[in-house]
Protein backbone atom coordinates (compact mmCIF):
# COMPACT_ATOMS: atom_id res chain seq x y z
CA UNK A 1 0.00 0.00 0.00
CA UNK A 2 2.59 2.66 -1.22
CA UNK A 3 0.35 4.86 -1.20
CA UNK A 4 -1.78 5.20 1.97
CA UNK A 5 -2.02 8.32 3.98
CA UNK A 6 -1.58 10.16 0.45
CA UNK A 7 -4.44 12.48 -1.10
CA UNK A 8 -4.97 12.23 -5.07
CA UNK A 9 -7.27 13.86 -7.41
CA UNK A 10 -7.83 12.47 -10.70
CA UNK A 11 -9.39 15.10 -13.06
CA UNK A 12 -11.43 12.98 -15.95
CA UNK A 13 -11.46 10.05 -13.41
CA UNK A 14 -14.32 9.01 -15.52
CA UNK A 15 -12.36 8.59 -18.73
CA UNK A 16 -10.50 5.41 -19.98
CA UNK A 17 -6.87 5.99 -19.10
CA UNK A 18 -7.31 7.98 -15.88
CA UNK A 19 -10.30 5.19 -14.11
CA UNK A 20 -6.50 2.56 -14.19
CA UNK A 21 -5.19 5.33 -12.30
CA UNK A 22 -8.02 5.51 -10.06
CA UNK A 23 -7.95 2.00 -9.63
CA UNK A 24 -4.55 1.74 -9.23
CA UNK A 25 -4.43 4.39 -6.60
CA UNK A 26 -7.81 3.03 -4.79
CA UNK A 27 -5.19 -0.22 -4.89
CA UNK A 28 -2.35 1.45 -3.33
CA UNK A 29 -4.55 3.10 -0.22
CA UNK A 30 -4.20 6.46 -1.56
CA UNK A 31 -7.48 8.51 -1.35
CA UNK A 32 -8.76 9.78 -4.08
CA UNK A 33 -11.30 11.99 -5.85
CA UNK A 34 -12.50 12.53 -9.41
CA UNK A 35 -13.66 15.43 -10.82
CA UNK A 36 -15.32 14.85 -14.22
CA UNK A 37 -17.80 16.85 -16.06
CA UNK A 38 -18.83 13.16 -18.06
CA UNK A 39 -18.44 14.74 -21.38
CA UNK A 40 -16.75 11.67 -22.94
CA UNK A 41 -16.51 9.90 -19.30
CA UNK A 42 -18.83 6.76 -18.44
CA UNK A 43 -20.27 5.38 -14.86
CA UNK A 44 -18.96 2.07 -15.86
CA UNK A 45 -15.48 2.92 -15.87
CA UNK A 46 -15.37 3.35 -12.18
CA UNK A 47 -18.28 0.99 -10.90
CA UNK A 48 -15.40 -1.16 -9.13
CA UNK A 49 -13.94 1.58 -7.09
CA UNK A 50 -17.26 3.70 -6.77
CA UNK A 51 -17.60 3.16 -2.85
CA UNK A 52 -13.84 4.18 -2.40
CA UNK A 53 -13.98 7.26 -4.43
CA UNK A 54 -15.17 10.70 -3.65
CA UNK A 55 -16.85 11.27 -7.17
CA UNK A 56 -17.25 14.83 -8.27
CA UNK A 57 -19.34 15.40 -11.50
CA UNK A 58 -18.34 18.90 -12.65
CA UNK A 59 -15.82 21.07 -14.99
CA UNK A 60 -12.40 22.06 -15.35
CA UNK A 61 -13.61 25.38 -17.13
CA UNK A 62 -14.82 26.56 -13.99
CA UNK A 63 -11.79 28.03 -11.83
CA UNK A 64 -13.83 27.86 -8.33
CA UNK A 65 -14.49 24.29 -9.09
CA UNK A 66 -11.21 23.38 -9.10
CA UNK A 67 -9.59 25.80 -6.77
CA UNK A 68 -12.25 23.28 -4.59
CA UNK A 69 -11.22 20.17 -6.02
CA UNK A 70 -7.31 20.30 -5.56
CA UNK A 71 -7.06 22.20 -1.85
CA UNK A 72 -5.87 19.90 0.43
CA UNK A 73 -4.51 17.01 -2.44
CA UNK A 74 -0.97 15.97 -2.38
CA UNK A 75 -1.11 15.16 -5.62
CA UNK A 76 -3.34 16.38 -8.78
CA UNK A 77 -3.07 13.71 -11.88
CA UNK A 78 -4.85 16.10 -14.68
CA UNK A 79 -6.06 14.26 -17.59
CA UNK A 80 -9.23 16.05 -18.42
CA UNK A 81 -9.17 16.80 -21.71
CA UNK A 82 -11.27 16.74 -25.19
CA UNK A 83 -9.07 13.55 -25.95
CA UNK A 84 -10.57 12.68 -28.89
CA UNK A 85 -8.16 14.70 -32.66
CA UNK A 86 -11.37 14.52 -34.57
CA UNK A 87 -13.45 16.18 -32.11
CA UNK A 88 -10.86 18.56 -31.97
CA UNK A 89 -11.32 19.27 -36.21
CA UNK A 90 -15.39 19.56 -35.10
CA UNK A 91 -15.02 22.00 -31.89
CA UNK A 92 -11.63 23.42 -31.10
CA UNK A 93 -13.36 25.89 -29.05
CA UNK A 94 -13.48 23.26 -26.32
CA UNK A 95 -10.23 22.26 -26.40
CA UNK A 96 -8.76 25.59 -26.07
CA UNK A 97 -11.35 26.01 -22.80
CA UNK A 98 -10.60 22.31 -21.61
CA UNK A 99 -7.65 21.23 -22.28
CA UNK A 100 -5.75 24.62 -22.48
CA UNK A 101 -7.47 26.83 -20.15
CA UNK A 102 -8.89 24.20 -17.61
CA UNK A 103 -5.50 23.55 -17.28
CA UNK A 104 -4.35 27.01 -16.33
CA UNK A 105 -7.15 26.26 -13.60
CA UNK A 106 -5.39 23.30 -12.76
CA UNK A 107 -2.00 24.67 -12.42
CA UNK A 108 -2.88 27.85 -10.68
CA UNK A 109 -5.36 26.10 -7.81
CA UNK A 110 -1.97 23.41 -7.80
CA UNK A 111 -0.05 26.48 -6.75
CA UNK A 112 -2.55 27.88 -3.93
CA UNK A 113 -3.01 24.69 -2.56
CA UNK A 114 1.02 23.83 -2.66
CA UNK A 115 0.63 20.26 -3.92
CA UNK A 116 3.49 17.25 -3.87
CA UNK A 117 3.11 16.98 -7.72
CA UNK A 118 1.04 17.61 -11.21
CA UNK A 119 1.51 14.92 -13.58
CA UNK A 120 -0.18 15.87 -16.75
CA UNK A 121 -1.67 13.72 -19.55
CA UNK A 122 0.47 15.36 -22.93
CA UNK A 123 0.30 13.50 -25.81
CA UNK A 124 2.71 12.13 -28.67
CA UNK A 125 0.50 14.62 -30.88
CA UNK A 126 2.61 17.75 -29.48
CA UNK A 127 5.54 16.55 -31.92
CA UNK A 128 3.29 16.27 -35.10
CA UNK A 129 4.72 14.32 -38.34
CA UNK A 130 7.66 12.80 -36.81
CA UNK A 131 10.95 13.82 -38.42
CA UNK A 132 12.55 10.75 -36.69
CA UNK A 133 11.60 7.31 -34.77
CA UNK A 134 12.20 6.13 -32.10
CA UNK A 135 11.02 10.05 -31.37
CA UNK A 136 12.65 11.20 -28.34
CA UNK A 137 11.55 14.52 -26.12
CA UNK A 138 14.19 16.78 -27.63
CA UNK A 139 12.02 16.21 -30.76
CA UNK A 140 11.11 19.68 -32.21
CA UNK A 141 7.43 20.60 -31.14
CA UNK A 142 4.88 20.91 -33.95
CA UNK A 143 1.51 19.63 -33.50
CA UNK A 144 -0.82 19.17 -36.83
CA UNK A 145 -4.25 19.57 -35.10
CA UNK A 146 -6.20 21.87 -32.75
CA UNK A 147 -6.06 18.45 -30.27
CA UNK A 148 -1.85 18.44 -30.03
CA UNK A 149 -1.98 22.45 -29.91
CA UNK A 150 -3.97 22.41 -26.86
CA UNK A 151 -1.81 19.56 -25.24
CA UNK A 152 1.23 21.37 -25.83
CA UNK A 153 -0.39 24.25 -24.78
CA UNK A 154 -1.03 22.73 -21.48
CA UNK A 155 2.37 21.18 -21.03
CA UNK A 156 4.01 24.82 -21.50
CA UNK A 157 1.85 26.35 -19.10
CA UNK A 158 2.70 23.55 -16.61
CA UNK A 159 6.34 24.26 -17.06
CA UNK A 160 6.21 28.36 -16.77
CA UNK A 161 4.15 27.61 -13.63
CA UNK A 162 7.55 25.12 -12.35
CA UNK A 163 9.61 27.91 -13.76
CA UNK A 164 8.14 30.59 -12.25
CA UNK A 165 6.46 29.41 -9.23
CA UNK A 166 8.18 25.94 -8.80
CA UNK A 167 4.80 24.14 -8.87
CA UNK A 168 6.31 20.77 -8.97
CA UNK A 169 4.72 19.47 -12.80
CA UNK A 170 5.48 16.44 -15.04
CA UNK A 171 3.93 15.81 -18.38
CA UNK A 172 3.73 12.73 -19.46
CA UNK A 173 3.64 12.22 -23.54
CA UNK A 174 1.51 9.07 -23.80
CA UNK A 175 1.87 7.52 -27.23
CA UNK A 176 -1.04 4.84 -27.52
CA UNK A 177 -2.53 3.34 -24.64
CA UNK A 178 -5.12 0.43 -25.46
CA UNK A 179 -6.66 -1.71 -23.22
CA UNK A 180 -10.17 -2.57 -21.46
CA UNK A 181 -12.72 0.63 -21.64
CA UNK A 182 -10.93 1.83 -24.37
CA UNK A 183 -13.40 4.16 -26.09
CA UNK A 184 -11.57 4.88 -29.54
CA UNK A 185 -9.24 4.76 -32.29
CA UNK A 186 -7.38 1.59 -34.26
CA UNK A 187 -7.75 -1.29 -31.90
CA UNK A 188 -10.97 -0.66 -30.53
CA UNK A 189 -12.61 0.44 -34.13
CA UNK A 190 -11.11 -3.17 -35.17
CA UNK A 191 -12.52 -5.04 -32.06
CA UNK A 192 -15.93 -3.45 -32.37
CA UNK A 193 -15.90 -4.03 -36.61
CA UNK A 194 -15.23 -7.85 -35.65
CA UNK A 195 -18.10 -8.07 -33.36
CA UNK A 196 -20.74 -6.80 -35.67
CA UNK A 197 -19.29 -8.85 -38.50
CA UNK A 198 -16.92 -11.49 -37.83
CA UNK A 199 -16.71 -12.80 -41.43
CA UNK A 200 -14.86 -9.40 -43.25
CA UNK A 201 -12.72 -7.19 -41.76
CA UNK A 202 -12.49 -3.32 -43.27
CA UNK A 203 -9.19 -1.99 -42.44
CA UNK A 204 -8.36 1.90 -42.83
CA UNK A 205 -4.92 3.07 -44.48
CA UNK A 206 -2.55 0.43 -46.31
CA UNK A 207 -1.81 -1.92 -42.96
CA UNK A 208 1.61 -0.64 -43.19
CA UNK A 209 1.23 2.44 -40.20
CA UNK A 210 3.51 1.46 -36.87
CA UNK A 211 1.90 2.66 -34.11
CA UNK A 212 3.76 1.97 -30.62
CA UNK A 213 1.25 0.43 -27.83
CA UNK A 214 1.06 0.70 -23.71
CA UNK A 215 -1.27 -0.91 -21.87
CA UNK A 216 -3.48 0.70 -19.78
CA UNK A 217 -2.57 0.05 -16.32
CA UNK A 218 1.44 0.01 -17.81
CA UNK A 219 0.53 3.62 -18.34
CA UNK A 220 -1.56 4.17 -14.78
CA UNK A 221 1.83 2.75 -12.90
CA UNK A 222 4.36 5.21 -15.23
CA UNK A 223 1.67 7.97 -13.98
CA UNK A 224 2.03 6.68 -10.45
CA UNK A 225 6.33 5.96 -10.54
CA UNK A 226 6.35 9.72 -12.08
CA UNK A 227 4.48 11.87 -9.48
CA UNK A 228 7.26 10.29 -6.98
CA UNK A 229 10.52 10.43 -9.68
CA UNK A 230 12.26 13.69 -7.96
CA UNK A 231 14.12 14.01 -12.08
CA UNK A 232 11.24 14.17 -13.53
CA UNK A 233 10.41 17.36 -11.51
CA UNK A 234 9.87 20.04 -14.39
CA UNK A 235 10.18 17.58 -16.89
CA UNK A 236 8.42 15.66 -20.22
CA UNK A 237 8.99 12.37 -20.81
CA UNK A 238 7.17 9.79 -23.47
CA UNK A 239 5.02 6.91 -22.86
CA UNK A 240 4.64 3.69 -24.76
CA UNK A 241 4.89 -0.21 -24.61
CA UNK A 242 8.06 0.22 -26.04
CA UNK A 243 7.28 -2.29 -28.46
CA UNK A 244 6.25 -0.52 -32.24
CA UNK A 245 3.58 -3.00 -33.81
CA UNK A 246 2.60 -2.73 -37.97
CA UNK A 247 -1.18 -2.20 -37.83
CA UNK A 248 -1.17 -5.64 -40.35
CA UNK A 249 0.43 -7.18 -37.63
CA UNK A 250 -1.82 -5.68 -34.97
CA UNK A 251 -5.34 -7.20 -36.94
CA UNK A 252 -3.22 -10.84 -37.35
CA UNK A 253 -3.24 -10.80 -33.52
CA UNK A 254 -6.37 -9.87 -32.86
CA UNK A 255 -8.05 -12.22 -35.19
CA UNK A 256 -5.70 -14.80 -33.56
CA UNK A 257 -6.96 -13.93 -30.34
CA UNK A 258 -10.39 -13.94 -31.18
CA UNK A 259 -10.29 -17.21 -33.11
CA UNK A 260 -11.13 -15.67 -36.83
CA UNK A 261 -8.32 -17.27 -38.78
CA UNK A 262 -11.20 -17.34 -41.96
CA UNK A 263 -11.63 -13.81 -41.55
CA UNK A 264 -11.15 -12.04 -44.92
CA UNK A 265 -8.64 -8.58 -44.27
CA UNK A 266 -9.33 -5.47 -46.87
CA UNK A 267 -6.81 -2.28 -46.87
CA UNK A 268 -8.65 0.71 -47.83
CA UNK A 269 -5.47 2.22 -48.80
CA UNK A 270 -5.95 6.15 -47.86
CA UNK A 271 -6.16 6.42 -44.27
CA UNK A 272 -8.22 9.35 -42.76
CA UNK A 273 -6.78 12.95 -43.17
CA UNK A 274 -3.74 13.69 -40.54
CA UNK A 275 -2.86 10.13 -40.02
CA UNK A 276 0.68 9.55 -39.01
CA UNK A 277 2.88 6.81 -40.84
CA UNK A 278 5.25 5.53 -38.08
CA UNK A 279 4.84 6.47 -34.53
CA UNK A 280 7.37 5.30 -31.93
CA UNK A 281 8.74 6.36 -28.94
CA UNK A 282 11.90 6.51 -27.63
CA UNK A 283 11.14 5.43 -23.65
CA UNK A 284 14.77 6.03 -22.49
CA UNK A 285 13.73 8.57 -19.92
CA UNK A 286 11.21 7.38 -18.44
CA UNK A 287 13.02 3.65 -18.74
CA UNK A 288 15.63 5.62 -16.05
CA UNK A 289 13.46 5.88 -13.08
CA UNK A 290 13.01 2.73 -13.20
CA UNK A 291 9.44 2.29 -15.77
CA UNK A 292 9.30 -0.90 -17.90
CA UNK A 293 6.11 -2.26 -19.93
CA UNK A 294 4.49 -5.47 -18.39
CA UNK A 295 2.17 -6.60 -20.46
CA UNK A 296 3.16 -7.79 -23.58
CA UNK A 297 0.64 -6.73 -26.78
CA UNK A 298 -0.81 -10.35 -27.45
CA UNK A 299 -1.70 -10.44 -23.60
CA UNK A 300 -2.89 -7.12 -23.57
CA UNK A 301 -5.31 -7.36 -26.58
CA UNK A 302 -6.57 -11.25 -25.19
CA UNK A 303 -7.71 -9.42 -21.84
CA UNK A 304 -9.34 -6.18 -23.81
CA UNK A 305 -11.20 -8.42 -25.75
CA UNK A 306 -12.04 -10.94 -22.73
CA UNK A 307 -13.00 -7.45 -20.64
CA UNK A 308 -15.89 -7.12 -23.00
CA UNK A 309 -15.66 -3.32 -22.64
CA UNK A 310 -15.11 -2.38 -25.80
CA UNK A 311 -18.20 -0.38 -26.55
CA UNK A 312 -19.65 2.31 -28.58
CA UNK A 313 -19.26 3.92 -32.00
CA UNK A 314 -16.40 4.19 -34.16
CA UNK A 315 -15.17 8.48 -34.69
CA UNK A 316 -13.86 7.57 -37.93
N1 LIG B 1 -5.76 7.25 -24.96
C1 LIG B 1 -4.56 7.57 -25.42
O1 LIG B 1 -3.87 6.73 -26.05
C2 LIG B 1 -4.00 8.95 -25.16
C3 LIG B 1 -2.91 9.38 -25.94
C4 LIG B 1 -2.36 10.63 -25.68
C5 LIG B 1 -2.88 11.44 -24.68
N2 LIG B 1 -3.96 11.03 -23.96
C6 LIG B 1 -4.49 11.95 -22.92
O2 LIG B 1 -4.87 11.20 -21.77
C7 LIG B 1 -6.05 11.75 -21.19
C8 LIG B 1 -7.15 10.70 -21.12
O3 LIG B 1 -7.46 10.25 -22.44
P1 LIG B 1 -8.51 9.08 -22.72
O4 LIG B 1 -8.15 8.49 -24.01
O5 LIG B 1 -8.61 8.24 -21.52
O6 LIG B 1 -9.83 9.94 -22.93
P2 LIG B 1 -11.27 9.97 -22.23
O7 LIG B 1 -12.12 10.84 -23.09
O8 LIG B 1 -11.75 8.58 -21.96
O9 LIG B 1 -10.99 10.69 -20.83
C9 LIG B 1 -11.03 12.10 -20.67
C10 LIG B 1 -11.98 12.42 -19.53
O10 LIG B 1 -12.00 13.85 -19.33
C11 LIG B 1 -13.33 14.25 -19.05
N3 LIG B 1 -13.51 15.67 -19.39
C12 LIG B 1 -13.54 16.23 -20.65
N4 LIG B 1 -13.75 17.55 -20.56
C13 LIG B 1 -13.85 17.85 -19.23
C14 LIG B 1 -14.07 19.04 -18.51
N5 LIG B 1 -14.22 20.21 -19.14
N6 LIG B 1 -14.14 19.00 -17.16
C15 LIG B 1 -14.00 17.79 -16.50
N7 LIG B 1 -13.78 16.63 -17.14
C16 LIG B 1 -13.70 16.65 -18.48
C17 LIG B 1 -14.17 13.35 -19.94
O11 LIG B 1 -15.53 13.26 -19.51
C18 LIG B 1 -13.43 12.02 -19.84
O12 LIG B 1 -13.93 11.22 -18.78
C19 LIG B 1 -6.42 12.96 -22.04
O13 LIG B 1 -5.87 14.11 -21.43
C20 LIG B 1 -5.74 12.68 -23.37
O14 LIG B 1 -5.44 13.88 -24.06
C21 LIG B 1 -4.54 9.81 -24.19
Amino acid sequence: MEWSGTKALVTGGAGFVPSHIVDLLVEQGATVTVLDNMQAGRDENLTQVRDRITFLQDDIRDPAVVREAVAGQDYVFHLAANASVPGSVKDPRYDLETNSVGTFNVLEAAKDAGVRRVVYASSAAVYGAPEYVPTDEKHRLQPTSFYGLSKLNGEQLGLMFHQMYEVPFTAVRIFNTYGPRQPRYVLADLVRKLMKNPRELEVLGTGKQVRDYAFASDTAGAFLAVARAESLNGEACNISGGNPVSIRDLVSIILKTMDLPDCKVSYTGQSWRGDIDHLEANIEKIRGIGYAPQVSLEDGIRRTIESGTIVGESEF
